[in-house]
């Protein structure tokens, strides 16, 4: 792997979703070797104690990697916590012999640069259930699971859930604190959240499915006099059968495939987690779902209804990137 194109993957991995856009990885690379690192000083400690969120964040960039390696017309590895004595190499992408890259790598890598998270009200068109079963066997292919929770019985389980967990959340001084310290009032920044990337709150928005508010201070919004049509967007929950880290890699990597598979189809998303960072909440929705294994994300997803949110900036390569040389 030339120096230019351990940029262009390195480029392509810090792409991928992080929780609240932390970007909480370093890429060591050493010839044809990417590992991902996780950047434990970036952790959401009142939010994600447990690292579960930041590995969640590496997983997805890791998938990012392996895809675009397979992009360089490379057959590509990823193992998950390849050295048991280094809990932070949290995966490692090896580029192998020359194999053309298959119109599904080639889909999912020319999604990359589309992706984003959309938190603005999507479409009122159902998603069939044809495009919910590709979404499906995206997640299985990283050893993860999806359901779609349809129907008002669990429409409303996940909007009672989702509800409380931000309630519950909002009333933390420290989450708090940590996510008023992640929103940028002005520009794009490099980590975090642009303004203009949060969703609306007060009256300009109705939907079956509450967003996370992350401007407690300044709840009201501009009141519009049109009552808005309340969107029923499409509910995701994807999860893994345990919860170990490996998992959260896991989990992390079917995110990213899923997602790009879903800008591939045209389709917007927002991740959600608050219903995932209470613990009796998270016990709930499992429960509730009648969930084999462990529920590790809730997303919301539907049909575009205009340009949606902003795409978030990222930090410099030069700050997450160390080329080693195999001297
Ligand atoms: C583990 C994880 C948790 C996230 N949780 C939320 C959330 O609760 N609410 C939300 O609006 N976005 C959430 N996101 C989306 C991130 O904010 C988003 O990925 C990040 O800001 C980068 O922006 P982009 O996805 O547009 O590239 C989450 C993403 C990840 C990977």
């Amino acid at each position: 792997v030339t120096p230019d194109q351990v940029r262009q993957v390195v480029a392509a991995a810090v792409r991928a979703p992080s929780v609240h856009n932390t970007q909480p990885w370093s890429f060591d690379v050493e010839s044809d070797v990417v590992g991902v690192r996780a950047d434990r000083s970036r952790q959401l400690i009142a939010q994600d104690p447990e690292g579960r969120e930041l590995l969640l964040s590496c997983g997805a960039a890791a998938f990012h990697a392996w895809l675009a390696v397979r992009g360089l017309g490379r057959s590509a590895d990823l193992a998950w916590l390849p050295e048991p004595g280094d809990a932070d190499l949290v995966a490692r992408v090896t580029a192998g012999g020359r194999e053309a890259p298959d119109d599904s790598v080639r889909r999912l890598l020319a999604a990359v640069p589309l992706r984003h998270t959309d938190r603005s009200a999507f479409a009122a068109e159902p998603v069939s259930d044809e495009v919910v079963g590709t979404l499906r066997a995206a997640a299985e292919r990283e050893g993860a699971w999806l359901l779609a929770a349809v129907g008002p019985d669990q429409e409303v389980l996940v909007d009672v859930l989702a509800s409380r967990a931000d309630a519950l959340l909002q009333s933390d001084d420290a989450v708090r604190h940590e996510l008023a310290g992640l929103v940028s009032p002005r520009g794009v920044p490099a980590e975090g959240l642009p303004y203009g990337a949060l969703p609306e709150h007060g009256w300009g928005r109705g939907s079956s499915l509450p967003l996370r508010d992350f401007s407690p201070a300044a709840t009201s919004g501009p009141i519009v006099t049109e009552p808005p049509v309340a969107e029923h967007p499409l509910l995701l929950v994807l999860g893994t059968p345990d919860d170990t880290p490996a998992d959260w890699l896991r989990a992390g990597a079917a995110l990213a495939r899923v997602l790009l598979l879903a800008t591939a189809e045209g389709l917007v998303a927002n991740p959600q987690t608050a219903v995932l960072e209470v613990p009796a909440l998270r016990a709930r929705l499992r429960e509730e779902l009648g969930l084999a294994g462990r529920p590790q994300m809730l997303l919301r997803a539907g049909w575009p209804t205009g340009p949606g949110s902003p795409h978030t900036g990222r930090r410099d390569l030069a700050d997450v990137l160390t080329e080693r040389s195999s001297t």
